[in-house]
Order: C-alpha cells, then sequence, then structure tokens
C-alpha cells in the first residue's frame, strides 16, 4: 500500500544518504530478516551491496538454489555464494554434544564470512572495496541485547550471534530494520517484491540441520533429513484447517522434522526393513519461550508418514513429538 511505498522511499533515501558512494557487504541467510535488508539495500544503492551466502550443508532442501534463484535471478543483486558444506561437515565429523557442535558451526561461520568480507573490503574486479556491513538486526534484536534478557543465569542453549563482527573487521555498521517489529519487516519485504513463501516462513536456526540430526552429524543423514522435512513441510501447506480457511504451515509457529540416528525393524513388501528414524515436531508459540505441540489434522500426519516412509528410502518409520516447552524445549537439541 502507499504507506509502505513512501516508507520504502524514506528508508531508500536514508540508506543512500548513509552510504554515500561507498560500498556495503551483507551476509545472507535466507532467513526473513538478512532477506528484507538485502532486498531493501539493494533497491537503494543495487551493485554496491555484495551479500555473501555461506551454504553449511546443513540447510534444507534445493534451499540455497532458491536463495540464489531469488537474489540474483529476479532481483539481480550481485551475491557470493560459499559452498563451505565440506568444511563444516568435516569439522563436524566426530562430534556429538549439542553444545559442541553449536561452537563449532558458529566459530567456522564468521571465519568463512570474515574471509570474504576481507577480500571484499580490499575490492577487486571493479569493486573498489566495502566500508560498510549491513545487518538484519529488527527493534526485538535491540532491546533484547541491551535488555536484561542476555543476564540469564543459565544458558540453556547458545544462539550463535555475529556480535562484534563489524568492529572486529573493521567496517562500519548499517541495519535498515533497526526500528522494526517482524510484522513489520514482513510487510516491508512484500512491498520490496520477496515472495510470500519466503517472507512468512518459520524461524530456522542458525546451526540448521546441525541441531536436527541428534548426535553426530554426517552427510548421509543431512540428506534423508532433507528429503523428509521437505515433504513435511509441503503437506502442512498443502492441508487447510476450515475453521480459519489456513493453512498448517500458517497456523504453527514453527515445525520440522528431526533425525534420530537409531534403526528399527519394519516390514515393505515380502522383504524386513532395518532403517531409521524421524519424529516430526510442530507447536505454536507467541513468544518461543513457552510453546504447546500443534494439535495437527491425523490426516496430515497420516499423509506425511505415508509420503516419508514411502519415498524416502532409509526411513521406515515416522513419530510425532507430543511434548510441550517447559519442560521440552522447541529444538531436541
Ligand atoms: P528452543 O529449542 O530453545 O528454541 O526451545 C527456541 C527458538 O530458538 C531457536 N533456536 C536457535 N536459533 N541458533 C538459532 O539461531 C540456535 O542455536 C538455536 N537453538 C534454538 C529455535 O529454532 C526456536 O525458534
Amino acid at each position: 500500500d502507499w504507506i509502505m511505498g513512501d516508507y520504502i522511499e524514506e528508508a531508500v533515501a536514508a540508506i543512500r544518504k548513509q552510504v554515500g558512494d561507498e560500498e556495503v557487504i551483507l551476509g545472507l541467510s535466507g532467513g526473513v530478516d538478512s532477506s528484507v535488508a538485502a532486498a531493501l539495500i539493494h533497491r537503494a544503492i543495487g551493485d554496491k551491496l555484495t551479500c555473501v551466502f555461506v551454504d553449511h550443508g546443513l540447510l534444507r532442501l534445493n534451499e540455497g538454489d532458491m536463495v540464489m534463484d531469488m537474489f540474483v535471478g529476479k532481483l539481480h543483486a550481485h551475491v557470493i555464494r560459499v559452498d563451505a558444506s565440506d568444511l563444516f561437515l568435516g569439522k563436524l565429523a566426530g562430534v556429538s554434544e549439542p553444545e559442541a557442535k553449536r561452537k563449532i558451526i558458529g566459530g567456522l561461520f564468521v571465519d568463512v564470512f570474515k574471509e570474504q568480507a576481507a577480500k571484499l573490503k580490499a575490492g577487486d574486479g571493479g569493486h573498489k572495496g566495502a566500508t560498510f556491513l549491513a545487518q538484519g538486526t529488527i527493534y526485538p534484536d535491540v532491546i533484547e541485547s541491551g535488555g536484561a534478557k542476555s543476564k540469564k543465569a543459565v544458558t540453556i542453549k547458545s544462539h550463535h550471534n555475529v556480535g562484534g563482527l563489524p568492529e572486529q573487521l573493521g567496517l562500519k555498521l548499517l541495519e535498515p530494520l533497526r526500528e522494526l517489529f517482524k510484522d513489520e519487516v514482513r510487510e516491508l519485504g512484500v512491498a520490496l517484491g520477496l515472495p510470500h513463501d519466503m517472507v512468512y516462513r518459520h524461524p530456522f536456526p542458525g546451526p540448521g540441520l546441525g541441531v536436527r540430526i541428534l548426535g553426530e552429524v554426517k552427510k548421509e543423514y543431512a540428506d534423508l533429513l532433507r528429503r523428509a522435512d521437505a515433504i513435511f513441510i509441503e503437506e502442512l501447506h498443502n492441508f487447510t484447517d476450515e475453521a480459519t480457511g489456513k493453512s498448517w504451515y500458517a497456523l504453527t509457529s514453527q515445525a520440522f522434522t528431526v533425525f534420530l540416528p537409531v534403526k528399527s525393524v519394519g516390514v515393505m513388501g515380502d522383504g524386513r526393513t532395518y532403517d531409521y528414524v524421524v519424529a516430526l515436531r510442530a507447536v505454536q508459540t507467541s513468544d518461543f519461550m513457552t510453546a504447546d505441540w500443534a494439535e495437527l489434522p491425523y490426516a496430515l500426519l497420516k499423509k506425511v508418514s505415508g509420503r516419508i516412509i514411502n519415498e524416502v528410502r532409509g526411513i521406515n518409520r515416522v513419530t510425532y513429538d507430543v511434548s510441550s516447552k517447559p519442560p521440552a524445549t522447541i529444538e531436541w537439541e
């Protein structure tokens, strides 16, 4: 609408004023905030923005290609895609403790991003060198990092955040979404032409499938999990609730599949199978601090389990997680 149109014009003018004729780097994750920040900054300064998209090999099915199709194919933005999956999977080999996995993934992520940023800062191929680092920080992040929340006595899970990166890289910070709430960021994304599905996506943790494969992460497990999870998400979009007319994807706050590295016995045709197990997880929550497991329709669960077992060879059992938070957490690790 026109109000959002006015907002975009103002924000674009402010970014142009702040950046001048300098260049900007942004870490694109495929998540809502960095995507909207990238689209807005690209609208303002075009090719003076370079996005760095680090693929750690723990993304969802086709996610990397979808990000590239959108930002390069449709928006014609300059994106460097770094395929670091071998590096990440190599360093994760033999590691099964969740916080240890988070530390490795978060640390490597920063290393890979820094390496790219240093190159971009130096400048090459028609680029004179970046002086700004853009981040998709939104208003709730600003409050959280300054507020009492960060002083929690016990850290249950260490979320990897990239605080302090601009200083370490000697870059100035550009944060065009700092004053916006999540729903405003989403509206802005739609107004900038990002697809509805990208802008209304459930949150996805930084360590990605790394914390959705219990214990040691292996490529074989990640490949099975990606396919199973894609089926679950597809059917959540397909099934609508008659009372509200909304899809079950829209009616849940977060939904995903967890890979359990244990084998169970099954029967298929005349044969015995001995394959892996997955758990489906879907929750409803307003703040992610507490959450209820979602009462998904049996027909949806039946469809998903049938499809996963038939289509993903290597998985022969599907379970549904009926634990609320607390005492369970949303993710299994
Ligand atoms: P839990 O599992 O703690 O999750 O109930 C609450 C929310 O946080 C997300 N989460 C993470 N996000 N890095 C992230 O960026 C992480 O390491 C991480 N661990 C959990 C989780 O997906 C949920 O939205």
